[in-house]
């Protein structure tokens, strides 16, 4: 086929990727966002066939069906708390696809330069796609053995460990410097290789060194170190398509990042220089709960009456939710809320639950209107105006102390403002404390109401108790 048709669709397997992450930016718009990403690697894949330059096709058809029928098996059977560890190996393959690619055309003979700066370029290119690519295969490897918890979480610090860091890169820079631009080009492979071993190795420790708590930022910041060998990888193999979705990736998934680090409270940079900064990198220190005062708790029936009476009511779901599978009910109970004339509404933290939308997907999953699904950021201001607001199974993401007990080891971290509601119940099934480990002042404060008791089952009750109301 035509170099030029080729060229047509790649521009709009790239366009169609676009298209994708912008519908992906909204719950509405996100399964049209998906249906643009299939169409677009269809496009990709199917011109790839087309492509003039393309060898041997005998042998890529079998591998893609191999590759593509263990992608679906996977994929179809995770569970959905096992995600972040299937993205991180599948980042895993990325980077080990962007090492070999590169080492093969470093060897390619085919591979002819007009000029020595061209060659210069070419094995640049080959450079930076190794050494990215390297670093997120080892890196997504310990990622998935960590959130796997075949490899413990605890961040390895190892003394010096930033200096060895250090050394590693310059070597890295000092070995390709040994065979990028010299003249007998592919016969430098010793330093490129050793190259690739010591890119590895940096992986591989700055992902050791970070604590368990912040695996799901690195694998995002995996996601976008994926993208960026993909592009590398696209500008060494002249490829249009690879260059765009790789820039994608790779800049999606970094400003992904730096927006789950803020909302955690987390240093960005401290994060993906493996814990750079930060004593032993682990997420907030665990300070253990402590005694703040006596709380009040609430009966079913009480919670049923309050509801009853409530014009306007905020949901905070949080990773107790998705532990007690209470969407269902909770969508039941605000369904019938709204039909007698109550304003509710949800609130979702950022880094709600354990995963980079978790609450959205199990809100949608429960059929809850998106337009009732606010931000944090878009519903805070709404807190005093409203009359009841439901923690429900959330703790660190509605931790006072992090706006007023500078002491706090997660002071400074945005958290929804629930409190300044008229009322704020809690329902959980203890004191016990959330992911971080910090007690929560927000069960003391005076219009707190503790409704003890599985998510699920408190959501059902009280619907129970309201409906006989
Ligand atoms: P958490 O702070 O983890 O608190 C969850 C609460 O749910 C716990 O205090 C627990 O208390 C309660 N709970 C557990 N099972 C329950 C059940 N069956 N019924 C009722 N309650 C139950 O949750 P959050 O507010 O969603 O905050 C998320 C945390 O995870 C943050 O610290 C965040 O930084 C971290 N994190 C998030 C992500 C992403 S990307 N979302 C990634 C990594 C880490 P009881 O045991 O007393 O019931």
């Amino acid at each position: 086929m035509n170099a030029g048709v080729v060229t047509v669709s790649y521009i709009a397997a790239s366009v169609l990727f676009i298209l994708s992450l912008g519908g992906l930016a909204h719950q509405e718009s996100a399964r049209r966002g998906n249906l643009y990403g299939m169409m677009g690697m269809a496009i990709a894949v199917l011109f790839t066939f087309a492509n003039p330059k393309l060898g041997s096709v005998g042998l890529l058809i079998p591998v893609m069906l191999v590759g593509g029928g263990l992608g679906a098996f996977v994929a179809a059977r995770v569970k959905m708390t096992a995600m972040p560890q299937l993205v991180a190996g599948f980042h895993s393959f990325v980077g080990l696809a962007a090492v070999l690619e590169g080492i093969a055309n470093y060897l390619d003979p085919s591979v002819q330069h007009a000029s020595r700066a061209e060659m210069f370029i070419h094995e640049t290119e080959i450079a930076v796609g190794v050494f990215i690519g390297a670093i997120t295969f080892t890196g997504s490897l310990v990622a998935f053995g960590k959130l796997q918890g075949l490899i413990k979480s605890k961040p390895l610090a190892l003394p010096g460990r930033h200096g060895m860091n250090f050394t590693a890169a310059l070597l890295c820079i000092y070995l390709s410097s040994l065979f990028v631009g010299h003249p007998g080009a592919h016969t430098h492979l010793m330093p490129l290789l050793l190259m690739t071993v010591i890119a590895c190795g940096l992986g591989a420790h700055l992902v050791l060194s970070i604590g368990g708590a912040d695996m799901p930022v690195v694998v995002s910041m995996l996601n976008s170190y994926s993208g960026w060998a993909a592009a590398a990888t696209g500008f060494m193999l002249s490829n249009d398509v690879l260059i765009v979705v790789g820039a994608l990736v790779g800049s999606s998934g970094a400003i992904l990042s730096y927006i789950m680090c803020r909302a955690m409270g987390r240093s960005f940079i401290s994060v993906i220089l493996g814990g750079f900064g930060v004593e032993a990198g682990t997420a907030v220190a665990a300070s253990g709960p402590t005694e703040q005062g006596s709380v009040t708790s609430i009966t079913v029936e009480e919670t049923a009456v309050l509801l009853r009476e409530a014009k306007s009511v905020i949901i905070v779901p949080g990773f107790g939710m998705a532990v007690a599978h209470a969407q269902h009910p909770v969508y039941e109970l605000t369904r019938f809320l709204r039909e007698r004339g109550c304003k509710v509404r949800f609130a979702i933290h950022p880094v709600a639950g354990r995963m980079p939308g978790h609450m959205n997907v199990l809100l949608a999953e429960a059929k809850v209107p998106y337009d009732i699904v606010l931000e944090m950021d878009e519903i805070n201001p709404d807190f005093p105006s409203t009359d009841v607001a439901i923690v429900l199974g959330a703790n660190d993401t509605v931790n006072s102390g992090a706006q007023d007990d500078p002491s706090s080891p997660i002071y400074g971290m945005p958290v929804v403002e629930c409190w300044k509601a008229g009322t704020v119940i809690v329902s959980k099934r203890s004191m016990a404390t959330g992911y971080s480990g910090v007690d929560n002042p927000l069960f003391y404060k005076d219009n707190a109401r503790m409704l003890f008791g599985d998510a699920r089952k408190t959501v059902e009750a009280v619907f129970v108790a309201i409906s006989a109301l």
